[in-house]
């Protein structure tokens, strides 16, 4: 068995929040550390065009998530981190592979249907409205980013099952075509990352406004762990660990003997506000150096420029050679080399 290639995206949209941290950033930071194992990790630009049109949303965007996974401890010499929209080659095969790309695929694509559905409830007469070729072609651009480096494993969330099952079916249709070209790729979802709720119970997201972002001023996140919400009971009531967001993201931090205390507390009837300043202690010291070191990267952009140039290169030693075997695949040829 040749070695497993792991490879995953970010899209730059957005700050890093605690939500993205435990589901993400920390699993991504201990595996990237692994000699056993060959990882990509990539901030996605092209991707967030697809959802976003302020062009220094994206760049701040970019700025953060890079310096809060290099604050973290990324390890940049055993893995491969880059930035998209710095490696050529992968809009090159974004095209290639939208010639064997079925329209009908696309069709089928969950984000795509969601956006059409929302206009069809809204009763637009146009079901297309808002829609571009970047929303629809998403999964194409996606499976690049994927089939570029030959990645086996790709670690996702649910969300995005069926777009690595997308890029497995281009690259299958690829490869009947065009001989084998592609390794297939499988989705990797870890069924034991927590996923966090945020300010309002529902889970954290961007797109619900409630997230905690993960390197806020001290002041700042202490602000918003006590806006969590919580219910009515009293100090001194016993509470319940379930359904209790303050719970959720303690133990998506602690170790097994910290939340055995917790659970203690929660049935003597710890006070809600008691609860709130032990979280927001307990999860401030957990982060306070990378956050220092955060401020550090976000008051000198040019060492993560350096680092994302650094990665550039070596990913790009990877590419260029594969994307030129397919372009002779496909025909795309110097002129009398075959
Ligand atoms: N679309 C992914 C997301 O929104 C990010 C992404 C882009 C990605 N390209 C990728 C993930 C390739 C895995 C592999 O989360």
């Amino acid at each position: 068995m040749p070695q497993d290639i792991f490879l995953t995206g970010i899209t730059a949209t957005g700050t890093p929040h605690i939500g993205n941290y435990v589901g993400a950033i920390r699993p991504s930071v201990a595996a990237s550390k692994d000699p056993e194992k060959k990882n990509y990790y990539f901030l996605a630009d092209f991707h967030a065009l697809a959802k976003n049109e302020d062009p220094d949303m994206i760049s701040q965007s970019t700025l953060e998530i890079a310096a809060a996974w290099l604050a973290l401890g990324m390890d940049t010499k055993n893995s491969v981190f880059y930035r998209q929209s710095d490696i050529p080659e992968i809009p090159e095969l974004t095209w290639i592979l939208t010639s064997v790309t079925a329209k009908g695929l696309m069709n089928r694509a969950h984000s795509y249907k969601a956006a059409v559905q929302a206009n069809v409830e809204g009763e637009n007469r146009d079901p297309d409205k808002g829609v571009t070729m970047a929303l629809y072609s998403y999964p194409i651009l996606m499976a690049a980013d994927i089939l570029m480096f030959k990645a086996t494993k790709v670690p996702v969330g649910r969300d995005q099952k069926q777009h690595v099952e997308m890029a497995r079916d281009i690259a299958q249709r690829f490869n009947h075509h065009f001989g084998d070209v592609f390794v297939l790729p499988d989705p990797v979802i870890d069924d034991h990352t927590a996923v966090l709720a945020g300010l309002d119970g529902r889970k954290m997201s961007k797109s619900y406004n409630n997230t905690i972002p993960l390197f806020a001023p001290e002041k700042m996140f202490r602000k918003l762990i006590m806006k969590i919400k919580t219910n009515s009971l009293e100090p001194g009531e016993a509470k319940d660990i379930e359904d209790s967001t303050l719970y959720d993201i303690y133990k998506a931090f602690a170790t097994p003997e910290e939340i055995a205390v917790i659970k203690k507390q929660y049935a003597e009837g710890i006070a809600w506000g008691a609860m709130k300043q032990q979280l927001f202690e307990y999860i401030n010291d957990h982060i306070g150096p990378a956050r220092e070191e955060y401020e550090r990267l976000m008051a000198d952009p040019a060492i993560v420029e350096a680092e994302l140039q650094e990665g550039a290169i070596r990913a790009r030693q990877v590419a260029a050679p594969h994307l030129d075997q397919i372009r002779n695949a496909i025909g795309i040829r110097k002129l009398g080399s075959r």
